[in-house]
């Protein structure tokens, strides 16, 4: 199949990466050249690893990658030969509705109509493509190339059958769909997000060292990683955003945002990304 893949950045490259390893054309657009070239090496190094570790049934990367097309200029013109487009740009409700304005015009009438987005809403996005009868939310998780989960989530207008092309094609790249309703956070977002901030509360109460918090989720619950180094992993920014987005939907005070989260935001203090967060990494801020 012809995939569009439209966002070139952490999330777009690493969908592109997966569509050509299950032997999709793929072309991949972003409105800032430099951001193509660079996922074209993230995607060949990718491919790269996984020809080593013999994850690509032997087929060659370079052949592979000779299946990406890198698309300058306007996502629309890309769009026009489509059977699948997926949006990762991003995050930000004003872009996605221009882009999707765009794509919503241009791409054939059978394709298959997706975004990626953490914390918008599919059926708005959906509404601003003008095609919600074909449009669905495809949410891959990062690094796309580890993790093996899809959701597949479910607009107001989205028809079974688009439902059914989705998980085909999410299955078809040798992930794991599941299937949810179109609410803020989705599935895993919803759970996760809001326990990654009560450890924060727990942090901001003194009630335990933050090592101690990560420690004891760690040895009595056998999590992979504790709560706050998990975290800074993802980001406090991120973190703070998708609670801000959960309380400002569901009005609900349990997912007020954790003091402490909003503090080391304001205080540049992001995580390991900016090298301190909950836990220090070496860095600067
Ligand atoms: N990073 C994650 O862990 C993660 C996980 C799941 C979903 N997502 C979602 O994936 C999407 C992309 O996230 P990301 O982390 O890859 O972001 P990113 O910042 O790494 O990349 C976004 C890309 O979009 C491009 N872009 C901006 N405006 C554009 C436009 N008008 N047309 C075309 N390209 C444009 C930017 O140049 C950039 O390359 C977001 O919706 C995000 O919520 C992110």
């Amino acid at each position: 199949m012809r995939i569009l893949v439209v966002g070139a950045g952490t999330m777009g490259a690493g969908i592109a990466q997966a569509c050509l390893a299950a032997g999709h054309e793929v072309s991949l657009h972003d409105a800032h050249e430099e951001a193509v070239t660079a996922a074209r090496a993230v995607i060949a190094d990718g491919l790269g690893r996984a020809a080593a570790k013999d994850r690509l049934d032997g087929r060659d990367p370079d052949d592979l990658l000779g299946a990406l097309r890198l698309e300058g200029g306007a996502a629309a013109s890309a769009a026009a030969d489509a059977d699948v487009v997926i949006e990762a740009v991003a995050e930000d409700a004003g872009v996605k509705a221009r882009v999707w304005s765009e794509l919503g015009a241009a791409a054939p009438a059978g394709a298959l109509l997706s975004s990626n987005t953490s914390s918008l809403s599919i059926t708005g996005l959906a509404a601003t493509s003008g095609r919600p009868e074909r449009f669905c939310g495809l949410h891959f998780f990062n690094p796309v190339a580890v993790l093996p989960l899809v959701e597949v989530v479910r607009g107001e207008e989205t028809p079974e059958g688009v439902m059914e092309e989705a998980e085909g094609f999410a299955c078809g790249l040798g992930k794991t769909p599941i299937r949810c309703l179109d609410r803020p956070g989705f599935l895993v977002n919803r759970l996760l997000i809001p326990y990654l901030n009560e450890a924060a509360n727990l942090a901001d109460e003194a009630v335990a060292e933050p090592a101690a918090i990560d420690q004891a989720m760690r040895l009595g619950a056998n999590m992979p990683i504790g709560p706050l180094a998990l975290a800074d992993l993802v980001g406090l920014d991120v973190v703070l955003a998708v609670m801000e987005s959960l309380h400002e939907e569901l009005g609900d005070p349990r997912y007020r945002p954790a003091p402490a989260l909003r503090r080391k935001v304001r205080a540049g203090r992001l995580g390991r990304k900016s090298g301190r967060g909950f836990h220090d990494y070496g860095g600067e801020a």
